[in-house]
Order: structure tokens, then sequence, then C-alpha cells
């Protein structure tokens, strides 16, 4: 039987019909990068001291999920020079977006499916929203009990046993903050994804930014993005709506620890942002372009926007002694 993770794997990820092959998800949700430049510039500027503060000389900077390279485009002119600069993009259809548009203008720039077809190394690991996009298992309380939502072939929703025995932990705790009907999903792929970052990186530091919090007891009920809204059906259009599920930062933050990560910063997008001196990257004069720009910011900064709701953690792993 397909579990809702099945689902969501196929619709985002399958290589012809799946969302990310086919579809620019901006006509559905605008992320960081696409709404103002000063985004890439304070990230740019962290990377930077991240790197200072790390001793890494001649960084390599690896971007993960870094969908068309829209981000990429505009961190790597603001990078430490010397830095390597590679993409990691598992969907092939934005992975040769993001080759093409990069390519030609940055020399030092490696294109790749995935994190394992890397080699260790120092440096920093960072994503955009890309924890929030793996596929996740949903959990929902039913006349008291809490099953796992699976979708048939036809596209219909239905409960059932849970599918994996790691399971078995996360639907206890869930017990006791789900009410009737609501939904919880659970992301598994954190632990792996997890161990092949602390692979690939030696030393250094990873980066997080997603839609998510500490969660603590309470529900995390998945989501679809269609057009700039939010329908209520996760199972309708499959492979033409993005599905998603925010992230906790503490399962990051404990898995992280358990493979030798440390946490640096965790805060507020907002925080961050202001923190590194978003400030400095906003044009200060009247025009109506520069009037505009200043508000498009408030997007990224305004607390029911995106300032709240994403958060940053930075997570910093030093080579093991031996
Ligand atoms: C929501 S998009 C974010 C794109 C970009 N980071 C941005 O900020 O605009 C998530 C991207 O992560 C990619 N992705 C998902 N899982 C991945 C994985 N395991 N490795 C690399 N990329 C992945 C998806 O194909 C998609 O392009």
């Amino acid at each position: 039987m397909p579990t809702f993770r099945d689902f969501m794997e196929r619709s985002l990820y399958d290589p012809k019909l799946g969302y990310y092959s086919r579809r620019l998800p901006r006509a559905d949700f605008y992320t960081a990068p696409q709404l103002h430049p000063a985004f890439a510039q304070v990230l740019a500027r962290r990377l930077a001291a991240l790197c200072r503060e790390l001793r890494l000389d001649r960084p390599r900077v690896i971007e993960a999920g870094a969908g068309d390279g829209a981000l990429a485009e505009q961190l790597l002119p603001a990078l430490p020079a010397g830095a390597r600069y590679c993409v990691v993009e598992r969907s092939a259809a934005a992975l040769a977006l993001a080759a093409a548009r990069l390519k030609p203008r940055f020399a030092r720039l490696d294109c790749r499916a995935g994190l394992a077809e890397l080699e260790p190394g120092d440096g920093i690991v960072f994503s955009n929203e890309l924890v929030d996009s793996f596929p996740a298992h949903v959990l929902q309380m039913e006349g008291g009990k809490v099953r796992e939502l699976y979708v048939d072939d036809s596209g219909r929703e239905f409960l059932g046993p849970l599918s994996k025995p790691q399971l078995r932990a996360h639907a206890c705790r869930a017990a006791a903050f789900l009410g009737e009907g609501q939904r919880h999903a659970v992301n598994l792929e954190i632990a792996p994804w997890l161990e092949e970052v602390a692979r690939v990186l030696t030393r250094g530091a990873l980066l997080t930014i997603d839609y998510g919090a500490k969660m603590g007891a309470a529900p995390n009920p998945p989501r679809a993005f269609y057009r700039h809204s939010l329908p209520d059906d996760l199972s309708a259009r499959p492979g033409r709506q993005d599905l998603t599920a925010s992230v906790d930062f503490d399962e990051l933050i404990r898995a992280g620890r358990a493979l030798g990560f440390k946490l640096h910063y965790y805060g507020s997008l907002a925080g961050f942002l202001i923190e590194g001196g978003i400030g400095d990257f906003l044009p200060t004069g009247q025009s109506a372009a520069d009037v505009k720009s200043r508000a498009q910011v408030k997007t990224l900064l305004h607390p029911e926007a995106m300032g709240e709701v994403f958060k940053v953690l930075i997570q910093t792993k030093e080579e093991p002694r031996g």
C-alpha cells in the first residue's frame, strides 16, 4: 500500500511527472532569493564570517537543493575569493537550468545530482527550503487511535497501520497532542540526510534555512501550495502542486548532535537578516523603485510573512580527533 510519503515522493520527484521536474515553483510560491537580493547578500556575509571563524581556507561551499540556481547566481559574486561552489540538486530538470545559468559565468562551479557524488572535505553545506521538501509520513488521529495516511493509485486517501517501526515513537508522542482528525507530518529523511552531510563534511558548518520551528508537543500538518494558495486537498493534482511539511528544528539539532554537529546558531529569519545587517543592502532613496525594493524586504522580515515562520540553524562540525 502506498503511504502518503510514497505519494509525496512520486508527486514531487518522479523524473517525468514530478512537480520539481516540470513546474517552476515560483508559479505557486516565492522563496527568499526570489523576493529580494538582500537575502543573498546577508547570507554571503554570514558564510564568509563562518569561513573566517572556522579557518576554512579556499572553502568548498555546497548548496543543497539549489533549484534553478537563482540563489547561487546572487551569492557567487559575493563569496570569499578562492571559494569553490557546488550546486547539488535532485531534479535533473532544475539542475540543467542551474548549470545553464551558472556555468558560463562562474568557472569554479561544480553541479551534482546528490551529496553521494561528493568526496569528503572541509567546507560549508547550506540549504534554503530543502528539508521541508523531503517526503514525509503523515499520522492522523481517528477514533482515539493514531493511524498513518495512505493514498491509493486513484488518489483516494485512507488510514491504515503504521508502515515503519520508526514511526511508533512518533505516534506515541503524537497521541498526546493530536485532536480527532488532526494530522501530523513525520520527516524520517532528516537522519539519513544528516548522515550524508556528516560524511561529506569532515570539518565545517551546516546552515539550514527553512519553514518550521522547534515543534515541541504540537501537530505539524502537511501543506500543499498551488498558485500562491493553500488548498486543503493534499492528494489533488499530483505533480502539479507543491507538498511540504514544516521542519522540526529540534529534530535537526538532536540528530545532528548524534553525528558530532554542535549547535552554533538558531533564530528566526528576521533576526538572522537584521543581525546580518540587511539594512546595508537596501536602497535609501525615494524613487518608486527604491520604495518598492524596501517594501519587498518587508515580506522577508514581517513575522506573519517569512520573518518568524522561517528559521535559520547553523551547526558546526570539528574534525574527529584521532
Ligand atoms: C522548495 S525548492 C527550493 C529551491 C531553492 N533552494 C530556492 O530557495 O529557491 C526545493 C529544492 O530541493 C530539491 N531537492 C529535494 N530533495 C533533494 C535532495 N535530497 N538533494 C538535492 N536536492 C533536493 C528539489 O528538487 C527542489 O529543487
